[in-house]
């Protein structure tokens, strides 16, 4: 799986990727990712990559000329490779697809992108439509720069990647994923099994039935929390959850409990 980042700051990424649980996915190109610069492709002693807006108003535009040549450039490399794979351009923008788990999934499961970071008012409309074959938004509030969506996306895919987590499976307990109905996750605790919050406060402990070492029990209390969770901060989800029939009839006489 290979992403190849278009950005005018390259060096947002490099914490990044050195960075967790995910770079050693990185580091073995298991997630290979290149960053290309559009002012490595631009023209003049400035090489520019934006202008004023046609029409005037406030702020720039990042220039058309630029970026195709840029992308001509990832594609002569990608072309190189042993086994070229195609690669969609996806252009993160408010007027994209918001981000969800089933999106983040199908990226997962693909070979890879072209991901192209917009910065300013954005980019010359005739590079979208002539290059663009999907537009993703992180939601409905405006970033300075496509970068952080990016690295959102990255690291989400990434962490799907077989063996990229230490734990394998780990993230089919995640919100979200298919395997825990889609339901959000269950609180977490870790020690000290008692936590004195300060001298004249009670101790405050974890609940009884995670020290129980019963692991039918634990797991039905997980369950449970999910559950009330997931009713209490986004029951749309537990609407889902009930339409695709992955409710069984203990998970309704917990709701039902709950009221
Ligand atoms: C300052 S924004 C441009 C906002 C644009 N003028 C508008 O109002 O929709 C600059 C860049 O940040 C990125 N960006 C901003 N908000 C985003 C969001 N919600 N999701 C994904 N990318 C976003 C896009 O790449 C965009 O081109």
């Amino acid at each position: 799986m290979r992403f190849d980042i278009i950005t005018l700051f390259p060096e947002l990424f490099a914490p990044f990727l050195a960075s967790g649980v995910t770079r050693r996915a990185y580091a073995s190109d298991q997630v290979a990712v290149r960053l290309w610069n559009p002012r490595d492709h631009a023209d003049g002693n400035y090489r520019r990559v934006d202008d004023r807006p046609f029409g005037g108003g406030p702020g720039m535009v990042m220039m058309i000329e630029p970026l195709v040549r840029c992308l001509a450039a990832i594609r002569a490399d990608r072309a190189a490779l042993a086994e070229p794979t195609p690669a969609p351009v996806v252009l993160f923008s408010p007027i994209g697809e918001v981000l969800r788990h089933d999106g983040v999934a199908r990226w997962a499961e693909g070979p890879g992108a072209i991901l192209l970071c917009g910065r300013y008012e954005g980019i010359d409309q005739r590079f979208i439509d002539t290059h663009v074959d999907a537009q993703i938004s992180l939601g409905d509030f405006v970033l300075s720069g496509g970068e952080i969506a990016a690295l959102a996306l990255l690291d989400a895919v990434t962490r799907l990647q077989p063996g990229v987590l230490n734990d394998a499976g780990s993230h089919q307990l995640d919100s979200f994923n298919p395997a825990l109905d889609g339901l959000l996750d269950c609180p977490h605790y870790t020690r000290p099994e008692h936590w004195e919050p300060g001298p004249d406060q009670a101790p405050v402990p974890v609940p009884e039935v995670l020290m129980s070492g019963h692991h039918a029990h634990i797991e039905r209390w997980r369950r449970e929390q999910s559950l009330r969770i997931t009713a209490q901060h986004r029951p749309e989800l537990i609407q889902a959850a009930r339409a695709a029939g992955r409710l069984s009839r203990s998970d309704e006489a917990v709701l039902a409990r709950l009221g």
